[in-house]
């Protein structure tokens, strides 16, 4: 390749990295589990390369993505069958029903303290919570970080945090409605065995898969709601903005900041 043919192309592929391309991908997300058969056949794979001369490998079934109409069941089984919040963990990560769990490195499942009463509920990972297996530990957990500690709270101590999604959308695209509704019993489940008396909701996202509302997160923020789970538990859940979204809005720090002094209020309470 001419030199200054290659130049050109590094500079390209740079240029694709300032402005936060990090994934090879379609602009549209696949629904990959919708183009499996009702019933596949499980193929039997032989382990790969074996060494030279050795006798041939047993054979040994794939694990399989479950077809979709098998996937919301599983999920439900999975979940109320955990007891508790270890136990929910590994049902997560046995669960099969997804191909985020391919593209993603780890299960991020929570962190802080869950028996602190208080729990905060966002997204899905993004790619450095992805790589260390912990939600909200890039840029915007840091900001989330700096915004609670203003307010007295801190995550060894007072807090307990997690996300809708436990796999990181390839890109970090927006999860879709197909998605969220098959993790929901999950999310439901951990609340249950986490038991807080508060919940925060973080964006539109986690209000509206667990408020089950339409209504954009600019309309839900600043209210406490109640979020029901399986079990009949009615929560108090305070639904604000997303970290992510201060950072790119500066100036709806304001309302954060007020929402925020609601949550302070509600844990003195004073409300
Ligand atoms: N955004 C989220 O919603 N969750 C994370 O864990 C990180 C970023």
């Amino acid at each position: 390749m001419e030199a200054e043919t290659q130049e050109a192309l590094i500079a390209a592929l740079r240029l694709q990295l300032d402005w936060g391309v990090d994934e090879a991908l379609d602009a549209e997300p696949h629904d990959r589990a919708a183009r499996l058969p009702e019933r596949p056949e499980a193929p039997a794979a032989r382990a790969p390369f074996p060494a030279p001369g050795s006798s041939p490998a047993p054979l040994r079934a794939q694990p399989q993505l479950l077809p979709a109409s098998l996937a919301g069941t599983r999920a439900q089984a999975l979940a109320a069958g955990a007891d508790s919040l270890p136990a929910l963990r590994e049902a997560m990560a046995q669960f099969e029903g997804s191909p985020l769990k391919e593209t993603a490195m780890n299960l991020v499942f929570a962190d802080g303290v869950a028996e602190s009463g208080l729990m905060f509920i966002g997204e899905a990972p993004g790619a450095d919570e992805d790589r260390l297996g912990r939600p909200f530990v890039g840029v915007s957990g840091q900001l989330l970080d700096r915004m609670l500690a203003s307010v007295g709270l801190s995550r060894e101590r007072d807090f307990y945090i997690t996300n809708i999604l436990p796999f990181r959308p390839p890109g970090n695209r927006t999860p879709t409605d197909a998605e969220i509704a098959l993790f929901l019993p999950f999310i439901l489940r951990h609340i249950e065995l986490a038991r807080p008396r508060l919940l925060v909701l973080l964006g539109g996202v986690s209000a509206k898969a667990l408020l089950r509302s339409r209504e954009g997160i600019t309309r839900l923020r600043g209210r406490w709601h109640q979020v029901t789970t399986n079990e009949e538990q009615a929560l108090p859940a305070l639904a604000t903005l997303h970290p992510a979204y201060l950072l790119r809005t500066p100036t709806a720090k304001r309302e954060a900041w007020n929402d925020l002094l609601m949550l302070r209020r509600k844990i003195d309470g004073k409300d």
